[in-house]
């Protein structure tokens, strides 16, 4: 089954629980080992292709988001994945050291990407060898799609032991006020999420879908079902929504709805037929879906793409 996802940072699962009950999994925002106030105001600029921000991780800490709010993020939130951010690779170990004992948490994500903070001093696969040998729990590696070589990065996290990959964090931006041309931000860039994301996500979930064969949680720009289909074609097994969340709530129920629809109309029965698809598998009978499909043409151009042949 394909799982939808909040990506980290666009959702307060405490304070919307409503929204988080429409997911298969969700992800905290990324906590840091010390408290994090985060960059000055104005931390938040809309523009017609996206949003940029400069949030800068504020969080409350691992000591007190153990605390205080994991006990509360356990009772409510059937699967739990938490993200873990620093400056070092001693810092990640050190959130992952503290997670590690919490049935909880299912998985890890190792936010080695984030471009609001001075990028970490380590690189990922030492990152992720740091984390990997702190906590048994899966640990997937969420990259930045501003690397030279992210396929490279990719493979030498899943060698030092990342069990999946979350592609992909924000780009750099700016924006401008029309009236000033001065910065909007506080810190003039920022992260710039949403729909001009979009291909850059699909170019990075492809090449490590081609490089590694680890899972990987496709996001960027997501705000239908053919936006997930999109990056499940190009290799991802699951997609996270970010951006559309605070736009539509109703956005998890909805993509879902879309994304088996949007699969159906290339003749695949799921999501994940096509996914299976984008490995290269052929489908069986039941796979295939049973009403015909209305673009079904496309069926061999999607795998075509999808497997890079
Ligand atoms: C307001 C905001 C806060 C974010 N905070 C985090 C964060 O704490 N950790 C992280 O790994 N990514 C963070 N991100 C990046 C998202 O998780 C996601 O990778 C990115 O927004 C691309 O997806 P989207 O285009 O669907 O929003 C944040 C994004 C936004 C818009």
């Amino acid at each position: 089954m394909t799982r939808i996802l909040n990506a980290s940072g666009c959702l307060d699962a405490l304070a919307a629980p409503e929204v988080a009950d429409g997911l298969d999994v969700f992800v905290t925002k990324t906590v840091t080992p010390l408290p994090r106030t985060g960059n000055d105001p104005i931390r938040i600029a809309e523009s017609d292709v996206g949003m940029l921000n400069s949030i800068g991780l504020a969080n409350p800490g691992i000591e007190r988001f153990v605390a205080e709010y994991l006990p509360e993020l356990a009772e409510r939130i059937p699967s739990l994945w938490v993200s873990v951010g620093g400056f070092s690779a001693e810092d990640f170990a050190l959130c992952c050291a503290a997670l590690d004992g919490y049935a909880c948490v299912d998985a890890i994500e190792l936010n080695v990407s984030c471009p609001n903070v001075t990028a970490p001093a380590d690189e990922a696969s030492a990152i992720v060898a740091a984390a990997r040998g702190v906590t048994s729990k899966p640990l997937y590696a969420k990259l930045s799609p501003a690397l030279p070589d992210i396929a490279s990065v990719a493979q030498a996290a899943e060698q030092a032991g990342a069990r999946g990959l979350s592609l992909t964090n924000t780009l750099r931006g700016l924006i401008l006020d029309p009236a000033t041309l001065e910065p909007i931000l506080a810190t003039a860039t920022g992260g710039l999420s949403g729909p001009a994301l979009r291909p850059v996500a699909l170019a990075a979930v492809y090449a490590c879908a081609q490089a590694t064969s680890l899972p990987i949680v496709g996001m960027g720009g997501v705000e239908t079902g053919e936006h997930a289909l999109a990056l499940i074609a190009a290799g991802a097994s699951d997609v996270a929504l970010g951006t559309v969340l605070f736009g539509d709530p109703a956005a998890p129920h909805r993509i879902r709805t879309e994304l088996e629809e949007a699969a159906q109309r290339r003749g695949v029965a799921s999501a994940a037929g096509v996914f299976r698809m984008a490995l290269g598998d052929e489908l069986s009978a039941s796979e295939v879906s049973s009403k015909p499909g209305i673009r079904g043409d496309l069926l061999p151009e999607l795998t075509k793409v999808a497997v890079g042949s």
